[in-house]
């Protein structure tokens, strides 16, 4: 490992991320750990330089007061306490609010006391990795689910720079993706990069799975079985497979928490697998911040298209094609979202606009087309900003732009009348329809 590392002690403190990605953003690499981390595993840790105590004996967590490892406190290396009574000469009451004042302390601490070398960089990461993962997989072979997401596409490219040949992307195409994306995945991942993989088109399966189910939940249970199927099935017809692929980052561990935290939720992005089948993990990107994953992704020459995507959801298309999907109705809920992306793009929104799709529901509306009487399904425009998805607000479109996207859908997509823009934030209505 190049990196040097300062270690943020996780004592039931709500701002370990927040410490934690301050001091990436100073040029160094740490990591949270639990608090009462063992000698054996901080001396297992590479190059650590200090120590930074998040949180105090005076936080009560589940009922319990916390207070550092005996391991922590003999370690000998710089120790720095925030809402920590005693024990440390440098410490603070609180963390400033102010992300300057904040990062000042920091850099005093992380530079003038640990030494530590600005060394964080997504160079040296994937120089790292690239050892790491030869190390943990030799001679033997790792699959990997592509969806075309963000962190298995990063996943996928470090793991083809890492083994190239040694692993196997299946990338299983619902027939509810947006357009253009499967060609995405199979252009970038088997014509640039020369992986292996396996594409598969499992549209008419999935469709007629879903066909007449019009229950949102009941949508989304059959969407998430069916893709584990066709995932198992494609496992079994390779030989040799011993591992496998995730695009586990950061937050995901956070959020499943370390001793202080509850439980969020446990995170399986290949959930399921048969417990026969075996597998050890490969989990590249586990330490990654988001932001620090685009980055990543863009350093291996993945297309911005893909690095900055916007979240899309697993049961994709299928929640927006309102109740029972049919394929005429999921085409022109394609193609419109295709036309909403372009105009989008073109108007400067997409880099700006968090998430932003079409909806089509299953109900018509009377019309003119050609001077006749027409029958046909609106195109519902959702666009939406949030940190973090559990509120968002609607982004107030130019005017100009809903014009220009009401004629384009209007004339270019068949079966569609008319266009509507749903101006609800969430609360009360959620992102999605369904
Ligand atoms: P809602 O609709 O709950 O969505 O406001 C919040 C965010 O989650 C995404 N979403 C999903 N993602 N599987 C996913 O992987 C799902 O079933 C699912 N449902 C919603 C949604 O796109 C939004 O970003």
């Amino acid at each position: 490992m190049q990196q040097d590392m300062i270690v943020v002690l996780d004592l039931g403190s709500e701002e370990n991320t927040l410490i934690a990605r301050d001091i990436r953003s100073l040029g160094v690499y740490t990591e949270i750990h639990p608090h009462d981390i063992t000698a054996q595993q901080l001396k297992a840790l590479p190059n650590v330089r200090g120590i930074i105590l998040n949180g105090g004996p005076n936080r009560v967590v589940d009922g319990v007061s916390i207070d550092a490892s005996d391991a922590v406190y003999q370690s000998g290396l710089p120790l720095f306490a925030v809402d920590h009574a005693g024990k440390i000469p440098m410490s603070l009451a609180n963390w400033p609010e102010e992300e300057t004042a904040r990062k000042d302390i920091l850099k005093q601490f992380v530079f003038d006391r640990c030494n530590a070398q600005k060394n964080w960089n997504m160079d040296n990461f994937i120089a790292d990795q690239i050892d790491l993962i030869r190390q943990q997989v030799g001679d033997k072979k790792v699959l990997l689910a592509l969806s075309g997401g963000v962190d298995s596409s990063v996943v996928a490219a470090l793991l083809i720079r890492a083994i190239g040949k040694q692993l196997t992307c299946v990338h299983v195409n619902h027939g509810l993706l947006r357009k253009g994306e499967p060609e995405q995945v199979v252009e970038v991942f088997q014509k640039q990069m020369g992986a292996n993989l396996v594409y598969v088109d499992a549209t008419d399966r999935f469709l007629s799975k879903l066909q007449g189910v019009a229950d949102p939940e009941k949508k989304r249970k059959i969407i998430g079985a069916e893709f584990i199927r066709v995932f198992e099935e494609e496992a079994r017809k390779l030989d040799g497979i011993q591992f496998l692929g995730q695009g586990t980052i950061y937050p995901d561990i956070v959020e499943s928490g370390t001793k202080t935290a509850k439980m969020v939720k446990s995170h399986h992005n290949v959930g399921g697998l048969p417990e026969d089948m075996q597998f050890e993990l490969v989990e590249p990107l586990k330490m990654l911040f988001k932001d620090e994953v685009r980055a990543c992704g863009k350093a291996l020459g993945l297309p911005d298209s893909m690095v900055y995507r916007q979240p899309f959801p697993g049961p994709g298309l299928g929640v927006r094609c309102l109740g029972a999907i049919t394929r005429d109705r999921l085409e022109a809920l394609r193609e419109s979202d295709a036309i909403l992306r372009e105009e989008f793009e073109k108007a400067g929104l997409a880099g700006k606009v968090w998430q932003y799709f079409t909806i089509v529901p299953d109900f018509k509306s009377v019309g003119v087309r050609d001077n006749a009487r027409s029958f046909e399904w609106p195109a519902i425009i959702r666009a939406v900003n949030t940190v973090d998805a559990m509120t968002a607000t609607i982004e107030p479109i130019d005017w100009e732009v809903l014009a220009r996207i009401t004629q384009r859908v209007t004339h270019e997509v068949p079966g569609i009348n008319r266009v509507l823009y749903d101006l609800t934030p969430k609360p009360v209505g959620t992102i999605e329809w369904e």
